[in-house]
């Protein structure tokens, strides 16, 4: 069932946990945390210990995007942190065999991403050892972007590589997914779904999970049923 991971970097930082809780009310299955360093992209976020201090306020599992280079120095602290899930970049991984190797060691799922300009056919090598796939849908750095169209060819296309090669890695897509982008995602192939400026929204994030998670949920069933013809 398509899921959906919101993106805290759209939350009220001075009240996370409430803000978490709201999103999780809405249905909400995953927390999706942004980390950035300033140098990979041109903003800075936070780091374990914002990792650390939500890990008791839910039980949904942390999904950590770093969008840092060197992610290797800082994988065992965000493991430590309680992160359950790790994903990062090919664009920073000069050995990303390894990488995926240690965040997997370190008893953390691992996953990579994808920028907008970096081809799905760089990753056939270490398809089997991922446990999702994250096709950026936006130049990362910022929330609330446009959704760059160019993501769904992508999300297929890796979608045809999962079947062909028998592998069930997950494949999640993140910038821009909103109400008006989210039946395109989910019916291209996406089965995670990251959103932040559609989720949190003072007094709304409740409702604005609930209602997207509707829209992607049916649009899961549409492709479902269109399959089984
Ligand atoms: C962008 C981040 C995204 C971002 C998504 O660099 O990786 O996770 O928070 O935000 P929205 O949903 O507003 O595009
Ligand atoms: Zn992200």
């Amino acid at each position: 069932m398509v899921e959906l991971a919101f993106s805290i970097l759209a939350a009220d930082f001075a009240h996370l946990a409430e803000e978490i809780a709201a999103a999780e009310r809405g249905g909400g299955t995953m927390v999706h945390v942004d980390v950035m360093d300033g140098h990979f992209v041109p903003n800075i976020t936070f780091g374990p210990p914002v990792v650390k201090a939500i890990r008791p306020t839910t039980q949904l599992p942390l999904d950590c995007h770093l969008m840092i280079e060197n992610p290797d120095a800082y994988i065992p602290a965000f493991a430590a942190a309680g992160a359950n899930m790790i994903s990062v970049h090919q664009e920073v991984c000069r050995h990303l065999h390894r990488t995926l190797q240690l965040i997997a060691q370190h008893d953390v799922l691992p996953a990579v991403v994808l920028n907008p300009a970096t081809p799905v056919d760089s990753l056939i090598e270490v398809l089997p050892m991922v446990h999702h796939v994250l096709i950026m849908s936006v130049n990362p750095g910022f929330g609330g972007q446009q959704f760059l169209p160019l993501a769904l060819e992508k999300i297929a296309y890796l979608r045809e590589i999962r079947h062909e090669m028998g592998l069930n890695f997950r494949i999640e897509v993140d910038g821009g997914v909103a109400e008006d982008t989210v039946a395109s995602v989910v019916k291209a192939g996406a089965d995670m779904l990251v959103a932040g400026s559609a989720i949190f929204q003072p007094g709304r994030t409740q409702a604005n999970a609930t209602e997207f998670l509707r829209l992607a949920r049916a649009a899961e069933a549409e492709m479902l049923a269109a399959e089984a013809e």
